[in-house]
């Protein structure tokens, strides 16, 4: 979850390099560096912190050259300082690296045995020496092909060599890594995003592939130092969504982007004049599968979870879910008969595609849930449902997991009728609601106040419980996760029914208690575990959708009301205003909302 530029041209690129550093901050945010070639010396300047502190280094105005190489950094290996910050450089190689080098200190022994003095705590430094070392007696690229082969892990690289002052390799293993092309100049980068501002003509590496980037040529090799040829993609290039516009910060804009992002959801798979649903391309027979297995990490994994209740209630489809570094680990029984779904918004998390790879290798069938239609996940799945949310550039994830979900309640909604789980009426008849969802969404965002005067309290605690039964509980555990990650408080998503087990000694008077009843099925029953909850002192804030029924409870902290719908989509709304109660709260501390600290966006690390 590092963050890689470079950058070979025929004008001076270390400003170029700091914009695109700026733009990748999201992928890691503890230190920063830029490495130049200038009059035959390799030059580095690194700081900790933030980009804009590398940009106000004195150093970097006398930084010359017109080939370099950039990196944000979030720690795997040393401290966040200005030592360990990335690129690590020899008198003859440099180096920026996006991964984890899992034998880096027997080759760090290794090296130390040749000579090499090393300066940093990290494992990347061990990849500078490797290659100094094979350079005494190989050529460039001979001497790239042998380190490569002994490094063990991942890696996304940006290498610079002093005798070659316009040549940068970019080389991939389990890291995402891209070429740009552009006038005179060519790119390297971590992803789309960071090349999107100087150029949307990219080619992505395969793992095991390097490439030789020169500004007015580019050359691809296989692991074996084959030279291989690469297509190159034109990629939209839509600048307004990569900005904040009139939002404070990228998460307030993706929260109110919602209404729009599922609407833009419902458009690609739901013909609206026919209440009919539409899975272009779906390559296998929905009558020949007959289990799912939901796949991914944090949100997406919530958003799994969420999808289970849904198949459970509407197919007849067994259904399990996984977290992703669990399930890449353990002795999976796998199933012919058996869609395995991959939920990601990056599509680059590297749990989540170690398990991808993991069922292809067994040959399964692999279905991707992405944001990011150009990522690993997706080129590597059978069957890709993209999510149309645009760019999601908050740390904290919001619009990409009602996208999530929505992708996922569509295909329930489809593989119920194919399968005749669900009779023609009540599959119309749940296309129609769901073609309301978005206008329901617009009004129930419309709730700021009454959030922004109870954060204040839920600030003060040491600790609150998030509690939902049934379609709610998914949500309690996702409400739950962006109060921690937005406000470091901690917050445990809990089903109601299970407090009397044991956490209900955690309750204590004042304590702040999240409970999500909407009139569902399992209203009555959450209020009285609620109930249960005030009775011990909890500060209750209730979550429902607006009814003419009575609220069976009184003693309540506050109310929210929720706009009203079918059961199966309530889960949409109540989520509503948990993000928004989990922004304001971090608002009031004044933390950082887009880059909560110790996160990054995309983990492509283990
Ligand atoms: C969610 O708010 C977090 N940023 C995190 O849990 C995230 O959902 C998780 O890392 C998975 O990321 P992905 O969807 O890009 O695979």
């Amino acid at each position: 979850m590092c963050g890689i530029i470079g950058i070979t041209s025929n004008k001076t690129v270390s400003a170029a390099i700091i914009n695109s550093l700026k733009k990748l901050e999201y992928r890691g945010y503890d230190s920063a560096g830029v490495a130049t070639i200038y009059d035959g010396v390799i030059k580095e300047v690194k700081s900790e912190g933030r980009v804009e502190n590398l940009e106000q280094n004195s150093l970097i105005k006398s930084l010359e050259g017109t080939v370099g190489i950039g990196h944000v950094r979030w720690a795997t290996h040393g401290v966040p300082n200005s030592i360990n910050a990335h690129p690590h450089s020899s008198s003859n190689v440099s180096v920026v690296h996006n991964g984890i080098i899992e034998n880096s200190t027997i080759l760090k022994k290794f090296l130390e045995g040749k000579g090499h003095v090393f300066k940093s705590q990290t494992d990347t430094e061990v990849i500078v020496h490797l290659i100094s070392e094979h350079l005494k007696t190989k050529n460039i690229l001979n001497s790239i092909t042998t380190a490569l082969k002994q490094l063990h892990g991942s890696y996304a690289l940006g290498i610079l060599f002093k005798d070659e002052p316009d040549l940068i390799i970019g080389a991939r293993r389990g890291s995402p890594l891209a070429v740009g092309y552009g006038p005179n100049e060519n790119y390297l980068g971590s992803d789309s995003y960071a090349l999107k501002s100087m150029t949307n003509k990219i080619t992505y590496l395969e793992d095991g592939e390097f490439c030789f980037i020169k500004k007015d040529q580019v050359s691809f090799y296989n692991e074996k130092g084959i030279k291989i040829n690469k297509k190159v993609l034109e990629l939209s290039s839509n600048q307004a969504n990569y900005e904040k516009g009139d939002f404070k910060h990228f998460m307030a804009k993706e929260i109110e982007e919602q209404p729009v992002t599922i609407s833009n959801g419902i458009k690609e798979y739901v013909d609206q004049l026919n209440n009919e649903i539409n899975i272009y391309n779906f390559p296998w027979s929905i009558d020949d599968l007959n289990s799912i297995k939901l796949i991914g990490c944090g949100t997406a994994y919530h958003s799994c979870l969420m999808a289970k209740y849904w198949f459970e209630e509407l197919t007849s489809l067994d259904v399990s879910i996984d977290i992703a570094s669990e399930f890449r680990y353990r002795k999976n029984k796998f199933k012919k008969d058996c869609l395995y779904i991959f939920v990601s918004q990056s599509g680059e998390t590297a749990d989540t595609y170690a398990a991808l790879d993991l069922c292809k290798q067994n040959k399964m069938k692999t279905c991707a849930v992405v944001n990011s239609v150009e990522s690993s996940i997706a080129r590597d799945s059978n069957f890709v449902l993209p999510i149309h949310c645009g760019p999601e550039i908050g740390v904290a994830s919001t619009k990409a997991f009602l996208g999530q979900i929505l992708i996922l309640y569509i295909l329930t909604l489809k593989f119920g009728y194919v399968k005749k789980d669900l009779s023609k009426k009540i599959y119309q008849n749940k296309i129609k609601d769901l073609k309301k969802l978005p206008k329901l969404i617009e009004k129930t965002l419309l709730m700021d106040n009454k959030i922004q005067n109870i954060v204040s309290d839920l600030n003060e605690a040491k600790g609150s419980m998030f509690l939902g039964r049934g379609f709610s509980y998914p949500i309690a555990l996702e409400g739950a996760l962006k109060l921690k990650e937005l406000s470091y408080i901690h917050a445990e998503g809990y089903p109601a029914g299970e407090m009397k087990h044991g956490p209900l000694a955690l309750i204590e008077e004042g304590m702040p208690v999240i409970v999500l009843a909407p009139r569902d099925s399992y209203y009555k029953k959450t209020i009285s575990n609620m109930q249960e909850v005030i009775a011990r002192g909890a500060k209750v804030l209730l979550i429902t959708n607006k009814s003419k029924d009575e609220i069976l409870s009184e003693n309540l902290w506050e109310t929210l009301e929720v706009e009203t719908t079918n059961d199966d989509l309530l889960p949409f709304l109540i989520t509503i205003p948990l993000q928004k109660l989990a922004y304001y709260s971090a608002l009031q501390k004044g933390f950082d909302i887009d880059k909560p600290r110790n996160l990054a966006k995309s983990v492509t690390v283990e």
